[in-house]
């Protein structure tokens, strides 16, 4: 298909603090995207899938002076760690921003003069608190105190994260945020399907229906931060800039033919995938960024939970994270489940809209029972089997061989439809029960047409024929339908079976109807996909 036939499916990652190297649930977040970036690519539609890092304010200023390096040099040693990390995972993304970047200071620049010519900035003085890593303020009645409990007794702490706050009093820009109310609820009307899933949506109502403060959109007591272009004593408050990201990478502010086409055609995004503590960010303040300055808004803001791991002396589930200090490193995953293991496993065993506690034993266990047992198993079996009876092919494919009845055939009605369904709404576990029916259908009527027994008496050499290629094309589909999550090895699949040009699909829905196997093709055994893991791992 035409490039520009195609439709535009932009979507986004948030942009990473450079402060903490990359983990699971960073990377967690990176994949989710990937996943569907990917499907969407298969499914026909011209995808942009855009990730980077954050690279502004005061902790970022602070952490490059405690590693005795200017903030630019601090943020240029930390980029590689995401990239060569998303690299390793692959990750598939179009663009990796950086907010230091020339086109990030020029789009934000023009922000300032979009919101003053708005009428929803005003300059005024901030009297609050600030929590420096969350990068969030709040007002005196927001604070948590702390108690006799605590070790910081008498601090003010911040009510998300439970770390000290700062006492902010300095002059500021505000944004006019307390004027959005009434058209933030309105579009939560409007658009249930604004916030995803949609449980989510109630937090985000009722936070904006408790009523909203304008909020203080700049700083003036440090100056790593993009400046106000009409007042160079001030930067601009981090979130300001960073959501700006997503605008800036499809050519917002960008006044050449080509921004302005590339802003066109992509603009606004279909999904924004975000962590849960960061929902309020997208859903009430970036809508209403834009709303001010009148530009679209995004389709949707999809709100994952948090990837947490058992506090070993309180029991207790905690959100893995760098500065808990329960971080687990990608490393060690990938040592121990490959690459496309661990992609599987985070994707499929994960609910996404939920927290979920991860562990080594049930890695092992998913592994070895989806991959290794059953899918791997599958097409380590069926290859052998076509390659022993039918002289290193796929069988000829004459005679209507692929339409005789068989239960896979059945099931493989529509399978493309019902996986579309659980894939769109981000549903990669619904998506992968869709296809391990297959996979275990597959794997059920081998044993119950025992080809090794058919294969003994000519007279049935019909059967046969249609038991191996009926098999072989439920592989073919499964490995289209796997791909987003594990490219590698569905590439490898469908070359084994000597369909390497399947391999860049553009028309999801096509590939996976019956049929398209291609008969007296030689077949490639190849070593197991997914090598069982000893018991002890
Ligand atoms: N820089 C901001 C985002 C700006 S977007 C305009 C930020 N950065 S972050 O590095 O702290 O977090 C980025 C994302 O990682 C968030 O969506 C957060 O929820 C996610 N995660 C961090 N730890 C996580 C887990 N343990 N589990 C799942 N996701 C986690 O916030």
């Amino acid at each position: 298909m035409d490039q520009t036939e195609k439709p535009s499916f932009f979507i986004t990652t948030p942009i990473y603090y450079v402060n903490a190297a990359p983990h699971l649930g960073t990377a967690y977040c990176t994949m989710l995207c990937d996943v569907q970036a990917r499907y969407r690519r298969a499914a026909g539609y011209d995808v942009k899938f855009l990730t980077g890092m954050d690279e502004h304010g005061q902790k970022v200023a602070e952490a490059a002076e405690a590693h005795g390096m200017t903030p630019q040099e601090w943020c240029d040693s930390q980029a590689p760690l995401f990239t060569g990390l998303w690299d390793e995972l692959e990750i598939a993304n179009d663009d990796f921003i950086r907010t230091t970047e020339p086109r990030q200071q020029r789009a934000v620049q023009r922000l300032w003069e979009r919101m003053r010519e708005s009428g929803y900035l005003y300059k005024g003085s901030y009297d609050g608190w600030y929590c420096v890593p969350e990068e969030t303020y709040f007002t005196e009645n927001q604070v948590r105190k702390s108690d006799e409990e605590h070790e910081c007794v008498g601090q003010h702490l911040c009510p998300d994260c439970g770390r000290p706050l700062e006492r902010v009093q300095e002059e500021s820009y505000f944004f006019k945020l307390s004027a959005f109310q009434d058209r933030l609820l309105a579009l939560y009307d409007e658009h249930p399907e604004f916030v995803q899933p949609d449980f989510r949506m109630n937090e985000v109502r009722s936070f904006v229906e408790g009523g909203l403060q304008d909020l203080s959109v700049s700083r003036t007591s440090f100056d790593w931060g993009i400046k106000v272009p009409f007042d160079d004593k001030h930067v601009t408050y981090v979130w300001f800039d960073a959501l700006l990201n997503y605008a800036t990478a499809v050519g917002f502010a960008d006044e050449t033919d080509e921004g302005k086409a590339e802003y066109a055609k992509r603009w606004p995004a279909q999904f924004h995938v975000v962590g849960k503590d960061i929902i309020r960010f997208h859903c009430v303040i970036w809508p209403a960024m834009l709303m001010a300055i009148g530009e679209e808004l995004p389709e949707h803001v999809f709100a994952h939970g948090f990837l947490t791991v058992r506090n070993s002396e309180t029991g207790k589930a905690e959100k893995m994270s760098k500065s808990r200090g329960n971080a687990i490193a990608p490393a060690d995953v990938v040592e121990r489940l490959g690459v496309e293991g661990y992609r599987y496993y985070f994707m499929t065993d994960v609910t996404h809209g939920e927290d979920s506690a991860i562990s080594f034993e049930r890695m092992d266990q998913v592994y070895n029972a989806d991959l290794a047992n059953s899918w791997g198993n599958l097409v380590s079996r069926a290859l052998n089997m076509s390659a022993k009876y039918f002289d290193g092919c796929v069988p000829e494919l004459d005679g209507g061989v692929l339409d005789a009845e068989s239960p896979l055939r059945e099931i493989a009605q529509g399978i493309e439809g019902r996986y579309a369904e659980r894939m769109d709404v981000l549903d990669y576990a619904g998506a992968k029960d869709v296809v391990m029916e297959l996979v275990h259908a597959a794997n059920h009527y081998v044993e119950d047409s025992a080809p090794w027994t058919v294969a003994k008496d000519p007279a049935r050499a019909g059967e046969l024929k249609v038991i191996i290629s009926h098999l072989l094309e439920s592989i073919r589909i499964c490995a289209h339908l796997f791909a987003p999550i594990m490219p590698e090895t569905s590439a490898e699949v469908l070359r084994r079976m000597g369909l390497e040009a399947e391999v860049e699909c553009e028309d999801l829905a096509a590939a996976c109807a019956w049929g398209g196997l291609k008969g007296g093709v030689a077949v490639t055994k190849g070593d197991a996909l997914f090598p069982r893991l000893a018991q002890e791992k």
